[in-house]
């Protein structure tokens, strides 16, 4: 309880709308916070908060998410074919990985290729990329875990990996509020700087300075969520530049249509 009854009825009205009902409250709370210092009626908060929050989250899914259908078809698939089809189908309701299909059975082929074995992943802001999985060419027995805003999907991400069989798990964490502390091999924090540093514009070297990894891939979308180019490529190449610039990491960049990836070794 923070005692501040104008932001505690701002977080009770945003999470009774049914977009924003399952998102992480720290986040509702940190946005809320910020907006009520800005705005000067309750009302405006709460609009300027539920604006946010479609930005950096609700803005790329297609529509409202069915995890409960979603889970059915995956486990209704009746062989590795019918299984990659569904998940092609299921990751195709969020615009990130919708956007990755075309070039998503040489995406992990190439961004892993010289660093096997992988045996633990950590996925930031993952959306539904942990869907990914049977494309990744992952070490036996590998570990993957999954972290995003959304307390309903991360329930569907764990029961998802599990019916993929990985040794995985997802967790509802607010990044903004510290990165997981967990060792991995590689992190994957793809297409989600933009959307963190609009709550906060340190948090990208924040993240990439403070996690326990040995490789990050870093990835930035090049189109609008309309599919517009504006830019974006080499917009966010420089931001990335900046970020690096003065850290004594090898940064290699990986050439893809349609996403802009650099593979960090600290
Ligand atoms: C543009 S999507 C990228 C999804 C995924 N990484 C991919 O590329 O397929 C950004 C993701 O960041 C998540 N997100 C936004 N703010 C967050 C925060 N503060 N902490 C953790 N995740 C957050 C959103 O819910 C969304 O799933």
């Amino acid at each position: 309880m923070t005692g501040d009854p104008r932001l505690e009825a701002l977080v009770a009205q945003v999470r009774q709308s049914r977009k924003y009902r399952a998102v992480a409250e720290p986040l509702v709370r940190r946005i809320g916070a910020a907006e009520l210092r800005r705005r000067s009626s309750l009302g405006e908060a709460v609009k300027a908060t539920k604006n946010k929050l479609h930005q950096v989250a609700g803005l790329y899914f297609a529509g409202q998410p069915d995890y409960d259908g979603w889970l059915r078809q995956i486990a209704q698939a009746t062989d590795e074919g019918a299984r990659r089809a569904a998940l092609r189908a299921i990751m195709a309701q969020h615009a990130s990985t919708r956007e990755r299909l075309p070039i998503l059975e040489s995406f992990y082929q190439r961004v892993f290729a010289d660093i096997a074995p992988v045996r633990s992943v950590l996925d930031l802001a993952c959306g539904l990329n942990p869907l990914s999985l049977p494309w990744m060419p992952l070490a036996a027995g590998a570990t993957y875990h999954a972290v995003d805003v959304y307390e309903d999907l991360v329930d569907f991400l764990q029961r998802a990996l599990a019916l993929l069989g990985a040794a995985g798990r997802a967790e509802v964490r607010d990044l903004l509020a510290g990165s997981p502390a967990d060792e991995a091999d590689v992190a994957l924090l793809l297409k989600a700087i933009p959307c963190l540093e609009q709550l906060d514009p340190a948090a990208g070297a924040f993240i990439l300075d403070t996690i326990n990894v040995r490789h990050i891939v870093v990835s930035f979308p090049t189109r609008t969520v309309g599919g517009w180019d504006v830019g974006m490529r080499q917009a966010y190449a420089a931001r990335f530049r900046a970020l690096t610039a003065g850290r004594r990491w090898h940064v290699e960049p990986i050439a893809f249509a349609g996403e802009l990836v650099f593979r960090v070794t600290k």
